[in-house]
């Protein structure tokens, strides 16, 4: 049944959009646009991970999950625990730990003064410090105060959750983070702050809202959602449109100011702070991984709280009623344009919605944009970053996304797929014919760009972007694509 790459080609039903809820097990796809970039950073980090950082930054939390009568498990961080242990002879000949407290004292010594520094995430470096950690304005370090019989220690650490992505990381400053008992190199606290602050990055691709989204958005409320608004965050490489844009949003997370970190020159000292974000997925959270186990329908809710988004969920239509269910149309102007935008509108009008066309650019208000946004039912939209505007939907809504040429079903799936699912969002998706492509004016239809795709996207992201993305129009089928928006009519039944 239903692989993605048959759309489009066989016949009528597998015109006909699809639940995508049918296309489990796309996530193996999932490391798409780092291809090998990620791949080979990835096992470096891990290899430096185990060789250099050893035993040491073993969190403490891990440590004392051994209990009496223990015994190894298959977690690296875990075995490594208990081989302290073991060295310290705190094991029974039978390898369980017999001797808790005497083991916990020891690593606990330890553990309290050095910071964790996490590598070994895919998507994310994190580290955390605590203790009296000081942070110049517009420096390159952040230094954290120990005593001179300690070990001084050093990471550096790009603090933006895009590890592997060099174009996005050439954005990014990057940080030492230094525990330090050298009393000339600490600076002294222009304010002592008693609450933990959270250091990232707004380096990377930020503007494309897309982006703003899955590398910031949805990873700082992962971050930062245990601490209750009590956190201060401190933002480098940031725009300042950026923060306005943004303001709403980070203030339901943060009840203080947000420091432009380099705009100031003070020194801020905090007891507790966290350097990057932690990451899931793309455009996703893992309830799993998250604290109160928040799904992606918190974030939307925290979402729609913060730009003052009343309507919880969509039309409920009955027979007979007069209320015209409301489809937004993204449109694009440069890229991924729809070609026939008035003749979809009347194909929608006739079929019972009340259109309403939209453009989301970088420099759209987003206070009036998420307004009309969330006043919809329907949006529908070519694959790309305007789709993101989807977190702003009442429950229930429909999602259209409208997939082009270049088997890119997949990426789809990922951006804006499964996230409308984890929002309790129905969704379609509607791969469009070669017909219904503006490649047909420019490339051979038994070339490679029609018939293998494969063969580009093996050339790499900037190739496949080229082509399919930057290169291609749609021009709606409106008699094929019709059934789509029946569809679309029968979910809000
Ligand atoms: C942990 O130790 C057990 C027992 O020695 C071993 O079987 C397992 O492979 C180890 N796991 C890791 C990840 O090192
Ligand atoms: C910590 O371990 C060392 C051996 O590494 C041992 O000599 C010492 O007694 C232990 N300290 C405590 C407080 O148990
Ligand atoms: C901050 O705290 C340190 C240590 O307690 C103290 O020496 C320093 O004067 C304080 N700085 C300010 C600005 O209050
Ligand atoms: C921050 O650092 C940059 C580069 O070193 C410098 O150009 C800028 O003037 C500094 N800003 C402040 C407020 O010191």
């Amino acid at each position: 049944m239903a692989a993605p790459s048959s759309f489009g080609r066989e016949g009528e039903k597998a015109k006909l959009a699809y639940e995508a809820k049918l296309l489990k097990g796309f996530s193996r796809f999932e490391p798409r646009k780092l291809g090998q970039a990620l791949v080979i950073g990835c096992s470096m980090v891990m290899v430096t991970f185990f060789l250099m950082l050893g035993p040491s930054v073993i969190p403490f939390n891990k440590f004392e999950g051994i209990m009496n009568g223990e015994t190894r498990d298959g977690d690296p961080a875990f075995n490594q625990t208990y081989d302290l242990c073991q060295q310290k002879g705190d094991l029974s000949s039978e390898g369980h730990v017999i001797n808790h407290l005497l083991c916990t004292r020891n690593v606990t010594e330890e553990a309290d003064m050095k910071p964790v520094c996490d590598f070994s995430d895919m998507r994310s470096d994190i580290c955390e410090l605590k203790g009296n950690i000081r942070i110049r304005g517009n420096s390159s370090t952040i230094l954290s105060e120990i005593s001179t019989s300690q070990r001084e220690q050093s990471w550096t650490i790009k603090p933006h959750p895009r590890k592997g992505d060099l174009t996005a990381l050439q954005h990014v400053t990057e940080m030492s983070v230094k525990l330090s008992s050298n009393k000339e190199e600490l600076p002294s606290c222009s304010i002592n702050h008693t609450i933990p602050a959270i250091f990232f990055s707004a380096g990377g691709y930020m503007g494309n809202i897309f982006h703003d989204f899955t590398d910031i958005l949805i990873p700082l409320f992962i971050t930062s959602t245990s601490f209750r608004t009590e956190v201060q965050f401190l933002i480098s490489n940031v725009q300042p449109w950026w923060l306005a844009k943004y303001k709403p949003y980070l203030q339901q997370l943060s009840k203080y100011e947000v420091i432009n970190f380099n705009k100031i020159e003070n020194v801020h000292c905090y007891p507790h702070v966290i350097v990057g974000l932690r990451k899931h997925k793309e455009m996703s959270i893992d309830p799993s991984r998250a604290p109160n186990s928040y799904s992606m329908v918190d974030f939307s809710q925290i979402m729609k709280k913060s730009y003052g988004l009343e309507r919880q969920v969509a039309i409920k239509l009955r027979d007979n009623q007069a209320k015209k269910p409301r489809l937004l149309i993204i449109a694009r102007k440069f890229t991924r344009s729809f070609m026939n935008i008035d003749e979809i509108v009347r194909m929608a009008e006739d079929l019972g919605y009340e259109a309403v066309v939209a453009e989301a650019k970088v420099s759209s208000n987003l206070v009036r944009f998420s307004h009309i946004v969330n006043s919809c039912d329907v949006i529908m939209g070519v694959h790309g970053a305007g789709l993101t505007n989807l977190v702003f939907l009442p429950i229930n809504s429909v999602v259209i996304q409208i997939v082009p040429l270049g088997a890119l079903e997949n990426i789809a799936w990922i951006d804006f797929g499964r996230p409308a699912f984890e929002m309790k969002l129905r969704y379609l998706q509607y791969v469009i014919s070669e017909e219904e492509s503006t490649l047909i004016e420019q490339f051979d239809r038994d070339g490679p760009v029609f018939k293998d795709p494969g063969s580009i996207h093996r050339q790499g992201w900037l190739a496949l972007r080229k082509i399919y993305l930057d290169h291609q129009n749609v021009r709606l089928d409106v008699n094929r694509f019709k059934s789509v928006l029946i569809q679309a009519i029968q979910f809000l039944h």
